[in-house]
């Protein structure tokens, strides 16, 4: 590095050290589809499907287009509606509740934990108690597995099963994670994920999936997935949607598939790195008891008081980008505050919104690279 220069900028996610990594697999997968031309349903989407169920243990999968269309085709299925509540973490990407509000239920956000940043179990329940008081009817929970790492999932699970809700886990950022040594998806909870290229597992375009045990309800999913089809794509019998996977999608998916156990190993290498050169200056990510993280983000809190704007500039001026997941909680999104809120208020994810930010985080940071952004923090915070 030329001391005259900028330093070297650092990718915060880095998909072409992966792209290398893989060779010509992708391209080769691809080509296959291209000669074939089954891009709609070919072979390789029912090969992934397969793929997918082995890796976390899932019964059934239903790839579909986005994690976003993998939420909405579950409420869908659900018959969740007007009159509808379903209680979700308002510190979340925004497609957690706007499927919620696409059905026309009403999302109703609860607060999260200070130290997982996962569902706050005491304001889940106060959510569900705010949702009866307004006259709507809780029928679901979303909890989020935030930034990879599992939600306590037994917990949810009682309280979803003493309050007659059904559990739909969106494990959009965290596919790969498990609780209790099962991977997300695995435990007969309906789980989601997104294929998103910047996920743990991304394909090259928009993808996502659903994952069950339930073999009638997979078959209903696969149904809304085309329109809701009956016997053939012109029997139709419930409303549906176009949100298959494409074939050369999950063509990508099916080699990416076969590296990511190592790539997870090689981020929570990283995240293992960081925290033991962070620790003691900014707040850290907190793993609780008996899960794991796929890490998708690498998220820091810093001390009362910083100037998070300063912080990042300071970085990226020592080219290290860094990313605020997410600036406004959704109770605080315009297209969102006037959906209820749990009693009681959501200040942990507003406290969060203030003073997270993401580092850079992917399975091909190197040490030298890690020593870089660690030193860059620690200049700038001690
Ligand atoms: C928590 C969460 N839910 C849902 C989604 C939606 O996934 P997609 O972008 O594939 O529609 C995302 C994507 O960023 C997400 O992070």
């Amino acid at each position: 590095m030329n001391q005259h220069l900028r330093p070297d900028p650092i990718p915060f996610i880095d998909i072409a050290a992966q792209r290398r990594r893989l060779g010509r697999s992708v391209d080769d997968a691809v080509a296959r589809v291209l000669a074939h031309c089954q891009f709609i349903n070919g072979p390789e989407v029912t090969e992934l499907e397969a793929a997918l169920a082995a890796f976390c243990g899932a019964k059934h999968v239903v790839t579909c287009a986005s994690g976003t269309d993998a939420l909405l085709m579950v409420l869908m299925a659900k018959g969740i509606g007007r009159g509808d509540a379903v209680l979700c973490p308002s510190f979340t990407f925004c497609a957690t509740g706007e499927v919620v509000a696409l059905t026309g239920a009403t999302p109703v956000f609860v607060d999260v934990d200070e130290a997982t940043f996962n569902i706050d179990l005491a304001s889940l329940k106060r959510g569900i108690a705010t949702a009866r008081r307004l006259g709507l009817k809780p029928r679901a929970v979303i909890p989020v597995d935030l930034f990879g790492q599992s939600a306590d999932h037994d917990a949810i699970g009682a309280i979803a099963t003493a309050e007659g809700l059904f559990v739909l886990d969106d494990a959009a950022q965290s596919f790969g994670a498990s609780y209790k040594g099962r991977r997300l998806g695995g435990f007969g909870v309906i789980t989601t994920t997104s294929f998103f290229p910047a996920k743990p597992l991304g394909c090259f375009g928009d993808g996502g999936a659903i994952f069950t045990d339930d073999a009638e309800f997979a078959e209903l999913l696969r149904s809304v997935r085309v329109h809701g089809q009956g016997s053939d794509k012109y029997d139709n019998v419930r409303i549906g949607l176009t949100a298959r996977l494409d074939t050369v999608q999950a063509a990508v998916l099916i080699e990416k598939l076969k590296i990511f156990e190592d790539e997870i190993a090689a981020r929570n290498r990283v995240a293992q790195r960081y925290a033991q050169g962070l620790g003691n200056v900014v707040t850290v990510p907190h793993l609780a008891g008996g899960v794991t993280s796929v890490w998708a983000q690498y998220t820091i809190r810093l001390p009362k008081g910083t100037d998070r704007d300063g912080f990042a500039s300071a970085l990226k001026a020592q080219g290290i980008p860094t990313a605020i997941y997410y600036p406004k909680s959704m109770h605080q999104q315009t297209a969102y505050m006037d959906f209820p809120i749990a009693d009681g208020g959501l200040p942990v994810c507003e406290r969060l919104s203030s003073d997270v930010i993401s580092l850079p985080m992917h399975a091909y940071l190197d040490e030298p690279t890690q020593d870089r952004i660690i030193k860059a923090v620690r200049g700038y915070s001690t």
